[in-house]
């Protein structure tokens, strides 16, 4: 019998897009913020950490078109966007949510921002 090699319990996508110096429009990695550069690395460092990197799969990502509530990064499965991070909140999140089984709502992208989906069937052409 094969033993399967069983598929990540989350993948978390986090947004790594950095706008060039002097550009307005804000973005997740900024050098007006430090702690956006070491954000990534934070997270990979955590999980290794809590010994759950091999089922927790961190992904730097560009845009995910969420940029005035950055640094962002959303979890899958559950489509989870949390906004605003730092450090210790991806602490709470890894913490809560991923080894706890909770969603961190007070680190959750607002309603108005983060509208229901509209299903590709709809939009079709
Ligand atoms: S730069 Fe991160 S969401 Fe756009």
């Amino acid at each position: 019998m094969i033993n399967s090699i069983p598929q990540p319990a989350f993948y978390i996508f986090k947004c790594q897009q950095s706008a060039p110096p002097g550009m307005p429009k804000p973005s997740c990695v900024s050098q007006n913020n430090p702690e956006s550069q070491e954000l990534f690395q934070f997270l990979a460092q955590t999980l290794m950490q809590k010994g759950i990197i091999a089922t927790v799969q961190p992904i730097q990502t560009s845009c995910l078109n969420r940029c005035q509530q950055g640094p962002v990064m959303l979890v899958e499965p559950g489509h989870t966007m949390y906004v605003g991070l730092t450090k210790a909140k991806i602490s709470r999140i890894v913490d809560e949510h991923i080894i706890g089984g909770s969603v961190v709502e007070e680190f959750v992208i607002a309603d108005e921002v983060w509208g229901e989906p509209v299903l590709p069937s709809q939009m079709v052409r």
